[in-house]
């Protein structure tokens, strides 16, 4: 059953301040609500239904974009054509990363950011998370690539940071001999 969302645009000043740490148990309502935000990334990653249902394209949404300064992440990773694997992420701290960056070749987009911007958001390459599942158990997750995009992506929301503000405006756009470009 699909559920529709109220994602917040960028103007929402709420998207700029810093989520708080989430204490457990979780609440059923929070629990619903991330199994909707999964329907949601999924159905919009599936052309046939994201048409249907009229939905942008998206991999991760954060809590601070329902307008919750909860730190919880969630990410639906296509990693093979139409196979996906989902990841919900609570409390996400970064343990350690790579020090080789890489940037998305398109640039990035948000579910929160309807218009096109352009420029390379740096990411660093590899990163290894920390957090919880949604039963509370300590989780550990090694990301790279777009995965490792994706992570930075939400974990930067639940900050207040928005991708662009990582985008350098006297240099946009990096050749893939200086950087390594997905
Ligand atoms: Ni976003």
């Amino acid at each position: 059953m699909y559920k529709e969302l109220n994602i917040l645009k960028d103007s929402n000043k709420i998207l700029r301040k810093k989520s708080k740490e989430v204490e457990f148990p979780i609440s059923n309502e929070d629990k619903d609500l991330i199994k909707d935000i999964i329907n949601h990334l999924t159905f919009s990653q599936i052309p046939e239904l994201s048409e249907k249902y009229n939905l942008r394209p998206g991999m991760g949404l954060a809590f601070v974009q329902l307008g919750m300064l909860k730190r919880i992440i969630v990410i639906v990773h296509e990693y093979e054509v139409a196979k996906f694997k989902e990841y919900v992420v609570i409390n996400p701290k970064v343990v350690s990363e790579s020090k080789e960056l890489m940037a998305a070749a398109l640039g990035e987009g948000c579910l929160s950011v309807d218009r096109e911007i352009e420029g390379h958001v740096l990411r660093n390459a590899r990163i290894t998370i920390e957090g919880f599942d949604m039963d509370g158990n300590p989780i550990k997750i090694r990301a790279r690539e777009e995965l490792a995009i994706a992570f930075q992506h939400e974990i930067d929301h639940l900050n207040g940071i928005m991708f662009y503000d990582r985008i350098d405006p006297k240099r946009k756009f990096y050749a893939d001999d200086e950087i390594r470009l997905l």
